[in-house]
């Protein structure tokens, strides 16, 4: 039913100033601790993917050596290929951004060295190569990312990163290494400089591919050929201690009919029932009101019965001391229910269950030979409520009956009282209507997520007005290479 497009970006996650102003959002997401610290894991994982293999700049120097003379190092082919974060990352929101910072990290880089000189001991050039192999260890790299609204979009920028090495252990192989490892030091400093510098422009620009991804998310997401989800960002991002709040418009619209914009603010609650979640949802019932009033005005609320599980109800035959004038006029003819809504059903949600009033006009209509009349007209006002559950990517409902009323809205074939049909009424909605919204219901509605994302473990809690969805999130990264995000 509603994408969760933002996911990635959600966990993604960053900083800025407090946001006030328009008040028009009806979905929240709120990513939790536990997400942040999620969003936090992803997030090295796909720069360290994309990190790897990191070429860096050669270097070649002369050295004096006593009694050696001029001597030229040379190293090339310098390629930082393996980073190993471990666990000590933090993810710290804070007022001016979103830090991150990864310490403890080691890294695995290899270079091509080469050595030549001339000396008075040896009056010829002499030169050797190799490879060598270096560890890093104790790298520190930090990042504070701001994310903005930018004109309803969310815009990502990486303010600050910073890298720092702390040690370098270089070990050469080939050529005559052994002689040679006492002039590492020409290397060491080069290197350690070199990815001082390398890592953070890496790491800023993989923040520029994902601020170019979450710029282009689409401002609408279709749920079917009628109706669109209005993704558009209200206001900054809320920072809270540990946690992000976003908030969305949210509004199920049309191409056709705009919906009355409800001016309110879903009012969010990080206690997801006592568990610890990485992701909350929250829906104002509006979000459910205005997709069913898009659907209601498409005109595509429309039901035509002609099996019934007792089909003799479905003949006038049936209805011959109930309605008379029905049987007379039309002796032992089949008979349809064209039901159709005479408004767009509403939905209120309370902390202990969702209720809908669904407000149906049921047509009679008499298949007399070829020809269908319609003979009478009864307005059917139901009261439903039921309860919303999640499992796996799905979002499910199940309505019960809980009472309704009847009234004539017009007759062909004189009035009728509603009290003589109101228990074959009971017995149409508990037994064909009901079945067929859960049939509907019980489908669920696919959540779709960000690719490479899952939700799990989804619970769903309501509170007045709202509806909230807390739910953990795996992800796969393997599925998301396509993507290359960073
Ligand atoms: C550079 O190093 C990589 C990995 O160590 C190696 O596969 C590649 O052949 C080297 N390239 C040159 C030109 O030496
Ligand atoms: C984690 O990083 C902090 C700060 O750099 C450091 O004090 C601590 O010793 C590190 N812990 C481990 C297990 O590496
Ligand atoms: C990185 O270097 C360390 C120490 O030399 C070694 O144990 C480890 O296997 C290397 N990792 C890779 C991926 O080559
Ligand atoms: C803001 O977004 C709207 C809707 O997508 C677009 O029409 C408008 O040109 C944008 N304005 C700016 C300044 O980018
Ligand atoms: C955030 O932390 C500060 C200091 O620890 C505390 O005073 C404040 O109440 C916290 N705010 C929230 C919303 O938890
Ligand atoms: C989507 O929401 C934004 C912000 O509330 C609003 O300005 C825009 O008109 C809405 N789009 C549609 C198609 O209703
Ligand atoms: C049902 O009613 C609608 C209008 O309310 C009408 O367009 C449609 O033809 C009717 N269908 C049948 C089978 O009576
Ligand atoms: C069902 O009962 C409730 C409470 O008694 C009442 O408010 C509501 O209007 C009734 N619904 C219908 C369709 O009669
Ligand atoms: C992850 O995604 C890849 C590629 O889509 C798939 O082959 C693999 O089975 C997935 N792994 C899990 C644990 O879902």
């Amino acid at each position: 039913m509603i994408r969760l497009c933002p996911l990635l970006l959600l966990l993604t996650a960053a900083a800025a100033a407090f946001a006030s102003g328009a008040d028009e959002a009806h979905v929240s997401i709120a990513v939790a601790e536990k997400g942040l610290a999620f969003a936090k894991d992803v997030l090295i994982g796909e720069a360290v993917r994309s990190l790897t293999p990191l070429r860096l700049p050669g270097v070649e120097k002369a050295v004096r050596v006593p009694f050696l003379g001029g001597v030229r190092v040379a190293a090339s082919n310098i390629t930082l290929f393996h980073l190993d974060v471990g666990d000590n990352s933090t993810i710290f929101p804070g007022d001016s951004g979103l830090l991150v910072v990864a310490s403890g990290i080691t890294a695995n880089i290899s270079m091509h060295w080469s050595y030549c000189y001339d000396s008075w001991l040896f009056p010829i050039e002499i030169a050797d190569s190799g490879t060598a192999s270096i560890l890093v260890q104790g790298m520190e790299v930090g990042i504070t990312m701001v994310i903005k609204n930018n004109n309803g979009s969310l815009a990502l920028s990486a303010s600050q990163c910073g890298c720092y090495v702390k040690d370098l252990v270089i070990s050469l192989d080939g050529g005559a290494s052994w002689f040679y490892q006492g002039f590492i030091n020409a290397f060491e400093d080069h290197i350690k400089a070199a990815v001082e510098k390398a890592i953070p422009e890496n790491i800023i620009e993989g923040a520029g591919t994902l601020d170019s991804f979450l710029q282009g998310l689409p401002r609408t997401i279709s749920l079917d050929d009628v109706a669109a989800f209005n993704m558009t960002f209200i206001n900054d991002p809320h920072y809270g201690n540990s946690s992000i709040e976003f908030d969305i418009n949210g509004l199920v619209t049309s191409a056709v009919a705009k919906t009355t914009n409800l001016q309110k603010h879903p009012q969010l609650s990080l206690a997801c029932g006592g568990a610890s979640k990485m992701l909350l949802l929250s829906l104002d019932e509006d979000v459910l009101n205005s997709a069913l009033e898009v659907h209601f005005k498409a005109g595509s609320m429309h039901w035509v019965v002609d099996k019934v599980p007792d089909q003799s109800l479905l003949n006038t035959a049936n209805w011959k001391f109930i309605i008379p004038r029905l049987y007379w006029n039309y002796p032992n003819d089949d008979m349809l229910l064209n039901i159709s809504m005479a408004s767009s059903p509403v939905i209120r949600i309370t902390s202990e269950k969702i209720e809908a009033t669904i407000n149906a006009d049921m047509v009679i209509d008499v298949v007399d030979g070829k020809e269908i009349v319609p003979v009478a007209c009864i307005s059917v006002i139901v009261s439903t409520s039921g309860v919303v559950d999640a499992s796996g990517n799905k979002v499910y409902g199940r309505v019960g009956l809980d009472n309704f009323s009847l009234a004539l809205k017009w007759s062909r074939i004189g009035n009728f009282h509603m009290s003589l049909i109101q228990g074959v009424i009971r017995v149409f909605l508990n037994t064909v209507c009901m079945p067929y919204l859960n049939s509907r219901l019980g489908n669920g509605f696919i959540l779709p997520v960000v690719h490479g994302f899952t939700l799990q473990d989804v619970y769903v809690l309501t509170s007045a007005e709202q509806l909230t969805l807390c739910s953990d999130v795996t992800f796969n990264a393997s599925s998301l290479a396509s993507l290359s995000l960073l």
